[in-house]
Order: C-alpha cells, then sequence, then structure tokens
C-alpha cells in the first residue's frame, strides 16, 4: 500500500460522484494505518458499510475508523447528530465488543442536533414541493436541511447543550420552533443521552492539533460526494453541507494546509440517490442487471439508487474544486462479464447540438443537457491474483487518467478489504 497518510498532516478520503462510492471501504483500509480519524460534516444522512470478515457493519454517524481500536475517532463541530441515532450506533457497536470509552471518542460540543422538529420539517417541505408543481429533492428525510437551517438561522440548539436539563430546556425557551415533536418522555430521553454524551465533549479541533504536534497521522472522512455540495453540486438537488475539501478543514476546525493528501473516491460507474441531473443514466435491462449486480440500495433509506455509466466530465470538474491528489475506483468488478462500458466524455446541448465539457451552471442549464457516451471494451472475467494484468481494465484506467489528469491509486474489486490493489506506478 503506498503512503496516503503523512506523520503530522491530515489525509481527506471524499466522494467525487453523488456519495454511496464506497469510501467505507477504503476508510477502513485507511484507519489501520491511522492514528485519529474523523467525520467533519454532514450527518445521518450519510451510510458507511464495512464488511469484515463474515460480519457487514453500517455506521450513519460514527466514522469507520471506529472498528480499530488503536483510532481515535473524532466528530467534528461540522456536523449535525440526530442523538437518538447516536445513541443507537453507540449501542450497536458496543454490542460487538467494540470498546467505546472516552479516551477513543471525541465529540464536540458545538455539533449542532437534529431534532424531531427537523425531521418533521424536512418531510413536510418535501410534500409542499410535489403539492405546488416542484420536484422533490428526494432528501433521506433525516431533518438535514432543516437542521443546517436552523444553524444558518441562529437559533439551533448544540449537541453539548444537552450537558444540563437547564442549559436545554432554555435553548428550547429560545427555539420554540424546535419544540414540535417533543414530549416530556423524549426531553427526559434526550437529557440522558446528554449525559451519557458528556463525557466524550471535547474541542475536536484541539484534539486533531494536538495529534498533529505529536506527528500522528490524521484521517479526515467525508461524506457523502462531491457532486452533492451545496454549491458545487446539482442545486437545488444537492445536500445542505459544503462537501468539498475546504470546507472539509473547516469542519474539523483546522488549517486547509495541513491536508496534504485529497483521496477522490469514485465507482467505476455512477449511481445517484434522490432527484437532479444525472447524464449517463441507465434505464431498461442494463439499469436493473447494474443496480442487482452491484447492491445498489441505499444504506441509509433502503432505496434503489439510479445507475449510470462513469461521467468523466463531471469528474474532471469535481477533481479540480478539490484538487485530488489521487482516485480511487470501487466495485469495478460489477462491470465485470460486460462486452462494453460507457463512459460520458462530454456532454452536448440538446437544442444546438453543441459540444462542451464543462459544468452546467444553472439549473435550467440541465434541462438541455444530453450525455455523449463512448464505449470502450469491457473486461470479461479478471484474475483475482493480478486483475490488472488484464488488458482492458488497464485501459479503462487509463483513460480516466488521461480525461481527469489524476492518477488512480487503488482499484476496488469486492467488499471485502482483501479484493483491491494498488497502482504504484
Ligand atoms: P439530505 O442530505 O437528506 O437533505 O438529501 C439531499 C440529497 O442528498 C438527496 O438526493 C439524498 O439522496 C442525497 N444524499 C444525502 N446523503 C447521501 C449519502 O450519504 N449518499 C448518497 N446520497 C445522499
Amino acid at each position: 500500500m503506498p503512503s496516503l497518510l503523512h506523520s503530522g498532516k491530515a489525509t481527506l478520503v471524499m466522494g467525487a460522484q453523488f456519495g454511496d462510492e464506497g469510501k467505507g471501504k477504503l476508510v477502513d483500509m485507511l484507519a489501520e494505518k491511522a492514528d485519529v480519524v474523523c467525520r467533519v460534516q454532514g450527518g445521518n444522512n450519510a451510510g458507511h458499510t464495512i464488511v469484515v470478515g463474515n460480519k457487514k457493519f453500517v455506521t450513519h454517524l460514527l466514522p469507520s475508523g471506529i472498528l480499530h481500536p488503536h483510532c481515535h475517532v473524532v466528530l467534528g463541530a461540522g456536523l449535525v447528530i440526530d442523538p437518538f441515532v447516536l445513541e443507537h450506533e453507540f449501542n450497536n457497536i458496543e454490542s460487538h465488543g467494540v470498546s467505546l470509552s472516552p479516551d477513543r471518542i471525541t465529540l464536540d460540543p458545538r455539533a449542532h442536533l437534529i431534532l424531531p422538529a427537523h425531521k418533521i420539517m424536512d418531510q413536510k417541505r418535501e410534500e409542499s414541493r410535489s403539492s405546488a408543481g416542484t420536484q422533490k429533492i428526494g432528501t433521506t428525510g433525516r431533518g438535514i436541511g432543516p437542521a443546517h437551517a436552523s444553524r444558518a438561522f441562529r437559533d439551533g440548539i448544540r449537541i453539548g447543550d444537552l450537558r444540563s436539563k437547564e442549559v436545554f430546556i432554555s435553548a428550547l425557551e429560545n427555539s420554540p420552533s424546535l419544540r414540535e415533536g417533543l414530549d416530556q418522555t423524549n426531553i427526559e430521553n434526550l437529557l440522558k443521552i446528554g449525559q451519557k454524551l458528556k463525557p466524550y465533549f471535547r474541542d475536536a479541533s484541539a484534539v486533531v492539533h494536538n495529534a498533529f504536534e505529536n506527528n500522528q497521522k490524521v484521517m479526515l472522512e467525508g461524506a457523502q460526494g462531491a457532486l452533492l455540495d451545496i454549491l458545487f453540486g446539482t442545486y437545488p438537488y444537492v445536500t445542505s453541507s459544503h462537501l468539498v475539501a475546504g470546507a472539509c478543514a473547516g469542519g474539523i476546525g483546522i488549517a486547509p494546509w495541513k491536508i496534504s493528501e485529497v483521496v477522490g473516491v469514485f465507482k467505476a460507474y455512477a449511481t445517484r440517490v434522490g432527484n437532479g441531473p444525472f447524464p449517463g443514466e441507465l434505464s431498461g435491462t442494463l439499469d436493473t442487471w447494474l443496480r442487482e449486480k452491484g447492491h445498489e440500495y441505499g444504506a441509509t433509506t433502503g432505496r434503489p439508487r439510479r445507475v449510470g455509466w462513469l461521467d468523466l466530465v463531471a469528474l474532471r470538474y469535481i477533481a479540480q474544486i478539490n484538487g485530488y491528489t489521487s482516485l480511487a475506483m470501487m466495485k469495478a468488478d460489477v462491470l465485470t462479464t460486460l462486452e462494453n462500458v460507457g463512459v460520458v466524455t462530454a456532454y452536448r446541448n440538446s437544442e444546438t447540438g453543441e459540444l462542451f465539457q464543462g459544468w452546467p451552471l444553472s439549473t435550467q442549464a440541465w434541462d438541455k443537457i444530453e450525455p455523449v457516451v463512448e464505449f470502450v471494451p469491457g473486461w470479461k472475467h479478471l484474475d483475482t491474483e493480478n486483475p490488472l494484468k488484464n488488458a482492458e481494465l488497464n485501459s479503462y484506467i487509463e483513460f480516466i487518467e488521461k480525461h481527469v489528469q489524476v492518477p488512480v491509486k487503488f482499484v476496488s474489486l469486492g467488499p471485502e478489504r482483501s479484493q483491491g490493489v494498488w497502482r504504484t506506478k
């Protein structure tokens, strides 16, 4: 494994498509060598699936590094946290014999809470879009957007406010809209969770700075995918947080220059959950085949994912914004047996026929986008011992590198940690 982690620096591993790229596996592999693993943004809209032996773990809030007893895991101030989900996750992971002692977990008390009112609002907003004749965003329904909105309105409540009844009740009094869906019982339950979480409250930024001082290796685990970024994604069909590399530093409270590697993780094809533009989207039998073969169902909501060909226009665009130093291609095994593999290499204006390589800058512009799909020879079978001996797989990787101008350093060929190869050139 080439060294993607450096002493006294951070490595950011982030999704380069619409989420669900299989980051969990790579993060989990890198976590073996990391000292500190941090989640920096988003909330339990994320779902990371990690397979260890015959056990499958899905985490929504805790970074994948949690399964490595030597790792200190950090949940940064940039997160929005549903405390009921966090408690459930703690209990589930603990039931598998993983130690969750406070000396191995830091929870920044400045992370904002997702309360029942946010989930109700999320649902109502989706319904009102629908009844107004506007397409739903297709959110995960976890209250993510409304929790970020409360934070921006400056009437949000932070997870650290659960540390005492007095503080929490006074915060609720100041934010009457957040009382919806809260009765005496769940207020008591929230306060109990607050007591349980209290020993974990620490300044996450200071913890990571301390790790840098001690020459430790820090990994930042991005959630979702950069094409869902609120500014640079397919707005409004995006999530509500900033997902790009610069913002990830902000989510934990470190300087951007402390990040020495930015790894963009993408699937050998593409998927998207929820609505919004998706050039290269497939339909018909190939769509069903790919979804089934790739088990493309949401880890958080169970929704079937939309599937399509890899979009190199999008990948190049997002690589530039994030300054990827390397790429990791996941799930290449899923495409095995295909005669030809499609790749989106340009966009075409459906009205004028004009070809272009750039990213549409308005919602309306997307309505006129048609993908230009090129087909390259597929890899019909792979030698499990040495898959990179396969000429077609190699040309596919080189084709991607030529378009994106970033080296593909890791190719994943199955869910197990052992199923993947590092490219050294
Ligand atoms: P929200 O984050 O729940 O508000 O959802 C906004 C959009 O982002 C929807 O299209 C979701 O399906 C999508 N989304 C949010 N989190 C993830 C994720 O972790 N993986 C894939 N899509 C996501």
